[in-house]
């Protein structure tokens, strides 16, 4: 089974407050989306391989290591878009893919109504980025897209996660782990997290 992991980190545990928070303003809102999944983002890429190569200090040569690996990040349209400034700011070279995919209302089938993620995905580590891991249905069929165009190293990042989505995730693929800043209780009637935030994408666009 896939890791499950949720930051006990102060700072994280502090902005997270501040997120959740309904009198916080969408210019804050936004900042505070990317700083959280900086901090997620370095935990979710505390394994990456490093190669070993030398460069030149004003004194002499110093043995050093780079990151070894291609990363991709895949935001989940819409509120995952929020989240890639974040990613960018530790891996600005990371390429960038979208995933818009809609449940159909009577087949309740997931429904791609825009894809597009680079080539060679099967060279890369894809962080898979949308804020809330809800019932699981939207970044199941995320995953499933991108093990279909190759990529078989995902990382699943969430600012909030529900149990539902988490054990949705974790029963469908046992190679995918979540690094989530928050593990709250339930889903209400209408499929929002509780306590939660809200809508994410709204709050985040100003859009509510
Ligand atoms: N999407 C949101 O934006 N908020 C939730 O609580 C659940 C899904």
């Amino acid at each position: 089974m896939g890791k499950l992991f949720i930051s006990e980190h102060p700072l994280i545990q502090h902005k997270m407050a501040m997120l959740r928070d309904k009198n916080t303003t969408t210019k804050e809102f936004k900042e505070l989306i990317t700083e959280i999944t900086m901090l997620l983002t370095y935990e979710a890429t505390r394994d990456l391989p490093l190669e070993d190569f030398e460069v030149e200090t004003p004194i002499a040569t110093a043995k050093c290591r780079r990151v070894a690996k291609e990363i991709v990040v895949v935001p989940i349209l819409r509120a995952g878009i929020g989240m890639v400034d974040g990613v960018h700011s530790l891996l600005p070279a990371a390429k960038v893919g979208h995933i818009g995919i809609y449940r159909d209302p009577d087949t309740l089938m997931p429904v791609e109504y825009y894809c597009k993620v680079p080539k060679d995905m099967e060279k890369a580590k894809v962080l898979l980025v949308d804020p809330m891991l809800a019932t699981g249905g939207t970044a199941k069929a995320s995953i499933e897209f991108l093990k279909e165009r190759g990529a078989d190293e995902i990382t699943l990042i969430s600012i909030i996660a529900a149990p539902q989505g988490v054990k949705t995730v974790q029963q469908a693929f046992n190679d995918v782990d979540i690094y989530t800043a928050a593990y709250d209780s339930a889903l209400n009637e209408h499929g929002y997290i509780v306590p939660g935030l809200g809508d994410a994408g709204d709050r985040m666009f100003g859009t509510k």
